[in-house]
């Protein structure tokens, strides 16, 4: 039942505002400015002895997994990464008893990642599962995790369990560092930032029209670049992972710091550039990439905090702390590939290729 909608994609897109409530729901401890995750399976001595966090997922959930590392490192301050479940499993890792792996997988079906998970239980190792599907391969096979609550995604491209599974990250960032040394101060502004996202994902999707309008005008481009720095490089990876899947245009993604070591000579009037300018200690460093593509005749769509005057139009999305800035970047983002896609006449459930989880090597 698409619910008045005309795809499940725009259906799930707009459900965000209640699906981030549900991923929070009953899990936040004001008390001690922390949150509970009553499947964890990992006490506090466990949780202070472990040196390295590993993500593993693919497509999406990677994504997710990329950003979730980085909150992993801001707020727990561990060392963490993200690597795509396949890679990992193909190359022969070195299996370590004080890192903690994570695996992300909305249908937990996905084979690559349940590989990864089967090898890394066999030779010993702790594994957390992040996972929507209640009861999957993945959710079984791990030693406990954190479910996402999106609810059922139909639509063969994620939006909402990403943007849940990011918030989850974010619980589990928080949960963690709260047993290690951030404060209870930053626990409360975490919190609060938190209990904000409902609301801030309605405003975005009160700008509807505005992005709909704003995806016609770029929906001619044959290619298009997609740049962020730190916090908004995985958002430009996922964002032009949207784009490619259902409107079939070409995006590369970048880390805006790279245009100068290549990428920069794709740059022309019909190669526009997406960029993700949130409002943070990387504001000027952004701005001026801006001009590098300016100074080419790039066309330029920044997603920001507010009006950028080198781009030719600016998405403005809701400011949260800086932390959980990359969960609201993406929502716009996912709105311009749906719309582009739609103006492109796409089938946007079904894209071509592609199935919705992919249970085979
Ligand atoms: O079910 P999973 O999260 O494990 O699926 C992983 C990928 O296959 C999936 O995210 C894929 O990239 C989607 N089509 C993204 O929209």
């Amino acid at each position: 039942d698409m619910g008045g909608h005309d795809t499940y994609m725009h259906k799930e897109i707009t459900e965000q505002v209640d699906s981030v409530d549900r991923v929070l729901r009953g899990r936040i401890d004001d008390r001690f400015s922390t949150v509970h995750l009553g499947g964890l399976n990992l006490d506090a001595r466990e949780a202070r002895a472990v040196r390295r966090v590993k993500i593993l997922g693919c497509g999406t959930s990677y994504h997710a997994g990329l950003i979730g590392a980085q909150m992993i490192e801001e707020l727990a301050r561990i060392p963490a990464d993200a690597e795509p479940a396949s890679e990992f499993r193909y190359r022969n890792p070195v299996v370590d008893p004080h890192t903690l792996y994570i695996a992300v997988s909305q249908s937990g079906e996905t084979y690559d990642a349940l590989a990864a998970v089967q090898e890394l239980k066999r030779k010993g190792a702790r594994v957390l599962g992040v996972v929507n599907v209640v009861g999957s391969a993945i959710a079984r096979e791990t030693d406990g995790g954190v479910y996402v609550h999106a609810g059922p995604e139909v639509c063969v491209v994620s939006t909402k369990c990403f943007t849940n599974t990011v918030v989850a990250f974010a619980l589990l960032a928080l949960h963690l560092g709260r047993i290690r040394d951030l404060s209870v101060a930053d626990g409360k502004r975490i919190i609060a930032g938190l209990r904000k996202l409902p609301e801030q994902i309605a405003e975005i999707l009160r700008d509807e029209e505005h992005i709909a309008k704003l995806a016609a005008e770029y929906a001619n481009a044959k290619s298009m670049m997609f740049i962020g720095r730190v916090r908004g490089y995985p958002a430009a990876l996922e964002a032009s992972l949207k784009l490619k899947e259902i409107s079939y245009i070409h995006a590369e993604a970048y880390p805006a710091s790279e245009l100068k070591h290549g990428p920069l000579a794709l740059i022309e009037p019909a190669m526009p550039t997406v960029a993700i300018v949130p409002d943070d200690d990387l504001l000027e460093k952004n701005r001026a990439a801006l001009e590098e593509i300016k100074a080419r005749s790039g066309r330029i769509l920044a997603v920001a905090h507010r009006e950028q005057e080198k781009a030719d139009h600016t998405i403005v999305v809701p400011k949260n702390e800086d932390e959980l800035d990359p969960i609201l970047m993406g929502i716009p983002l996912q709105l311009l590939a749906y719309h582009t896609a739609l103006a492109l006449g796409r089938d946007i459930d079904k894209p071509r290729n592609l199935a919705k989880s992919v249970t085979v090597e």
